[in-house]
């Protein structure tokens, strides 16, 4: 087991997270709270973006602004702004964090706990919180995790990265296992898919997004209440693409160097669907698509592999 890894109620979380938990899952929510939801690298800060541009009015000093999208967006598992980044050595208890309760309605949130480990008013529905939950084929997310996971400077967390040197067919077996952050892939995705019909959960396929944009921000927008002209919405997918993202330093991580090594793989990173087949044997492939296969055939959930 990675050495940072914790289990917490059959779940493998970063140590820093387990810490966290009890005070997450009393966490007050509100109905007209907004959450970004994901296993980690299924597509969370485009996501993120797609959300803060849509709830925002498609507001374009977004792009370029002084603002880390950390600071506009608490994350749920990061209770910090980028700002704090650099005491990641004594972080700060939830009800300290800045203007956590405090901040105004509609507040956004990301995380990428699963289902079981959301706050218990979610998981209970007596508060029913927007929840936009991306989801991502297993192999993209496997291969974009391993090169996050690479590059993630844990020397600030006191810990040992021990996915450091290790090279793909290393990591494939503990993402096989759900021996990473968040735990398993599989388990996560099928419990949100199987509340895919809930009012609050709007259910959104990365592959989807690099096929139709557009038609997913709209998706986006009519979910979140949100009634935007056709010329917002175009700026919207304009500010989104790949390509303006990684230009774009309130999204693409080049502020966190505090949590990357020097020689880390850029955060946008490729962003496609199929990069997998640079680093997946057939014995790899044909072994996942058979766990894929068992895991998610009974729910219907099914992705596109390019
Ligand atoms: P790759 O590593 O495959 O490139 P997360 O935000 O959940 O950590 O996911 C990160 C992944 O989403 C990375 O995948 C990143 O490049 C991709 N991504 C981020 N913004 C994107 C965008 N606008 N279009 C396509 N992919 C994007």
């Amino acid at each position: 087991l990675p050495s940072y890894l914790r289990v917490y109620k059959n779940t493998f979380l970063s140590t820093y997270m387990v810490t966290y938990m009890p005070e997450y899952e009393k966490l007050k929510c509100r109905d007209d709270d907004v959450y970004v939801m994901s296993y980690p690298k299924c597509g969370t800060t485009w996501m993120q973006a797609i959300v803060w541009l849509v709830m925002n009015d498609a507001d374009v000093a977004f792009q370029g602004g002084s603002k880390a999208l950390d600071e506009l967006f608490p994350m749920l598992e990061w209770p910090f702004n980028s700002k704090d980044m650099a005491e990641f050595g004594k972080l700060k208890k939830l009800p300290e964090c800045p203007d956590w309760e405090a901040r105004p309605s509609p507040r956004l949130f990301k995380t990428h706990l699963n289902f079981q480990l959301l706050p218990t008013e979610i998981v209970e529905r007596t508060k029913t919180p927007k929840i936009v939950y991306v989801s991502r084929n297993p192999k993209d997310t496997a291969v974009s995790f391993y090169h996050f996971i690479k590059g993630f400077d844990s020397s600030l967390f006191g810990v040992h990265n021990d996915f450091a040197n290790s090279t793909f067919p290393e990591f494939y077996k503990y993402y096989m296992q759900g021996k990473c952050d968040y735990g398993e892939y599989w388990a996560h995705q099928v419990d949100f898919w199987e509340r895919r019909h809930w009012k609050n959960i709007l259910f959104v396929k990365y592959e989807d997004m690099k096929k139709d944009l557009k038609g997913e921000v709209r998706r986006v927008a009519n979910f979140l209440g949100k009634n935007l002209s056709e010329e917002k919405i175009d700026k919207i997918v304009e500010a989104t693409t790949f390509s303006s993202m990684k230009r774009n330093n309130t999204v693409n991580y080049t502020g966190m160097k505090a949590g990357r090594t020097q020689d880390a793989t850029p955060f946008m990173r490729k962003g496609v669907a199929g990069d997998w087949k640079n680093y997946f044997t057939a014995e790899m492939s044909d072994n996942m698509d058979a766990v894929t296969q068992q895991k998610f055939a009974d729910s219907g959930l099914q992705h596109e592999y390019e």
